[in-house]
């Protein structure tokens, strides 16, 4: 596993020599497909399984009173969630460049996520205010929902049924600034660093990828993804785009 510090230590191995740089690419070019296409060959079979879980299901009903049945079910999700993350997290520098007004973007996002709040009927109360000044942003529209989804539900985790989650966004000069802020657990000091790394959860069920997706998403947009949290005071998580 590569930490920042490695990757650092390669990046300026790159800059000091044509030669090295080609080779790292090139391996890294390699690495990326073979990810892919081993996610890729493990999904479709896993796509079968479940499948015909759901026929199973529907045929037999009472396969629900068996105690491992939803566990079972629960487990193949989630190893297909995995799947998709890790070719996500693999095709994170990748981007398909579309110019979109940002306001409204994240105006729907809030109120799929107000609507999906309310369908589960959580206690949880959502604000989001985004001013109509934040003008048209050139990025790749569905990776950036993905961050902002992840940063939501990561907030939603962790004010657990009840508690405030808010998405505000402000023009800055050289800037667009997206928060998302939480009043949940919090962070202790000793995690904020890893929580960034891939496979870093703290969750019983999390794959610990979605803040590295994130993260890689909106560096490969020329931003940084920050936060700012003190264990049992809430968190909360900055999207700064250049613009
Ligand atoms: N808003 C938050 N408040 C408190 N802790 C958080 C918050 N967001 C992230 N974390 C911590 O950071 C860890 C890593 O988050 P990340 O989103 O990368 O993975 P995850 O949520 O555990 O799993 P998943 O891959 O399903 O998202 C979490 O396990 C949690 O401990
Ligand atoms: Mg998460």
């Amino acid at each position: 596993m590569l930490y920042n510090v490695d990757v650092n230590k390669m990046n300026r191995l790159m800059e000091e020599n044509k030669d090295v740089k080609q080779i790292i690419s090139q391996l890294l070019e390699n690495h990326h497909t073979t990810v892919s296409t081993i996610a890729h060959e493990i999904r479709n079979p896993l796509t079968l399984v479940s499948s015909a879980l759901q026929m199973i299901q529907a045929q037999h009903p009472e396969v629900l009173e068996f105690s491992h049945w939803s566990q079972t079910l629960e487990d193949v999700e989630f190893m297909r969630q995995l799947l998709e993350e890790l070719s996500t997290y693999n095709n994170g520098n990748t981007l398909h460049y579309s110019v979109f007004s940002i306001g409204q973007f994240l105006k729907n996002i809030a109120i799929s996520f107000a609507i999906s709040l309310d369908e589960e009927e959580s206690d949880i109360e959502f604000s989001s205010r985004v001013p109509d000044n934040l003008g048209d942003f050139t990025g790749d529209k569905v990776k950036l929902e993905e961050v902002l989804l992840n940063l939501l539900r990561n907030a939603k985790d962790a004010v657990a049924g009840e508690g405030t989650i808010r998405l505000y966004a402000e023009r800055k000069r050289k800037s667009l600034d997206i928060h998302v802020q939480d009043n949940g657990c919090g962070i202790p000091k000793e995690h904020l660093e890893s929580i960034f790394e891939p496979f870093q959860t703290y969750k019983e069920d999390g794959t610990g990828l979605g803040l590295s997706i994130s993260k890689r998403i909106i560096e490969a947009h020329g931003g940084t993804l920050s936060v700012a949290s003190k264990e049992g005071d809430g968190a909360t998580f900055t999207i700064r785009l250049p613009i």
